[in-house]
């Protein structure tokens, strides 16, 4: 049963048309990503689920009940914000404490999970501190520690890391994964940082100006995106896009390039694409499929001759920036593939995993 379920949602301020029919189903303990450019209406989705906004139109359910008219306490909702206001003049114990007192949970319950809540996010040595006594990362835990003490059925984050510097978000995405391992609920994350969407979602929803681009697990949607936003959003760096069309060369589809370099499609990769041919597309490649040719080539590979105009080592691989057909793409190659501008380079395309878009539409062609 879907634990929440979200039917043709719109959310007005004023004159602004903020979500615009949103259709959503969240099965019960999954952890599901909203994810998109800042803007997008992200916070206002949850907070519309929450209660802390009234829906305009549609209909959300929680649990199979209608909760549009229910006040936010009572929609057995925990949610942590984007900025995770404490309150200063209380002990971090207390500021865990407090949603549990406000619902008159009997004291003895209380010291149970406050203190579990608290070891769980080892934080337990802090309990008797204000929160100006702690760091950002504390503080952050502290807030998720609040709502998790809250038995709720529907657990709603909006970008608790935001605040905290790489290293910390990447220990504290870990801890968040993890919590929701042993705790088991539903679980809904807002990020507008594509790899943490794609590093902790059993499930990402990608938002775009109010509506759902595309929703799927995260591999499904990095490796078959719809649409050229959806390939363009996840992936750093981001996919390369150069205009092509699709000819026939001899007995087999080709990707023709603005410079007249051609790409065989493997027979694989080209079923349905013959009444393509002659449209403006664009070829779509992840940095990590072009690297250098060395020796044979793998199957479904095509090769194009061209120059390393820019190299940044980032230790582990390197990124060559370089000329294809006419357009500026960036490769991810091994760490001492290339060396240094100027270099030639026959650089492998790996076709079979490349997409094609139709550039009057927006959408992938290819499957
Ligand atoms: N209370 C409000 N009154 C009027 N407009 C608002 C209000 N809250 C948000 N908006 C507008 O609604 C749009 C969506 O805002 P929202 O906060 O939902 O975006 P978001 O996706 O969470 O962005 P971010 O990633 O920056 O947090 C924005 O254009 C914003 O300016
Ligand atoms: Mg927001």
């Amino acid at each position: 049963m879907a634990d929440l379920k979200i039917g043709g949602l719109h959310k007005y301020y004023g004159s602004l048309h903020v979500v615009k029919g949103i259709d959503l189903e969240i099965p019960e303990g999954e952890f599901t990503v909203l994810v998109g450019q800042s803007g997008c209406g992200k916070s206002t989705l949850l907070r519309t689920i929450a209660g802390l906004e009234t829906a305009d139109k549609g209909s959300i359910e929680i649990g199979g009940q209608r909760v549009n008219d229910l006040p936010p306490k009572d929609r057995d909702i925990a949610m942590v914000f984007q900025n995770y206001a404490l309150y200063p003049y209380m002990r971090i114990y207390d500021n865990i404490a407090f949603g549990l007192r406000a619902r008159k949970t009997p004291a003895s319950e209380i010291d149970g999970k406050v203190k579990a809540a608290a070891k769980m996010l080892a934080i337990e040595h802090l309990l008797d501190r204000y929160p100006r006594q702690l760091s950002g990362g504390q503080l952050q835990r502290v807030a998720i520690g609040r709502a998790v003490v809250r038995n709720a059925r529907l657990y709603l984050f909006d970008e608790p890391l935001s605040n905290l510097d790489a290293q910390l978000r990447e220990e504290m995405r870990g801890e968040i994964k993890r919590l929701h391992q042993e705790l088991g609920k539903t679980m809904i994350y807002v990020t507008h940082d594509q790899i943490e969407a794609m590093t902790m979602a059993d499930r990402i929803v990608l938002l775009r100006e109010g509506v759902i681009e595309q929703q799927g697990a995260p591999l499904d949607l990095y490796e078959r995106p719809a649409t050229r936003y959806v390939a363009g959003f996840l992936g750093s760096p981001t996919m390369n896009f150069i205009p092509a069309v699709i000819i026939l060369n001899g007995m087999k589809l080709s990707v023709r390039l603005g410079d007249g370099t051609a790409l065989e499609i493997p027979s694989s990769r080209s079923g349905g694409l013959g009444p393509w041919q002659g449209k403006p597309l664009l070829l779509g490649v992840r940095p990590e499929h072009l690297s250098r040719a060395t020796g044979e080539l793998r199957p479904g590979a095509a090769t194009c001759d061209t120059k390393v105009d820019l190299v940044q080592p980032t230790g582990s691989r390197t990124y060559a920036t370089l000329n294809v057909g006419g357009t500026q793409v960036v490769a991810e190659m091994q760490a001492h593939d290339v060396s240094a501008p100027g270099e030639r380079v026959t650089l492998a395309i790996d076709m079979n995993r490349m997409i094609l878009v139709d550039t009057a539409t927006d959408k992938v062609i290819s499957s």
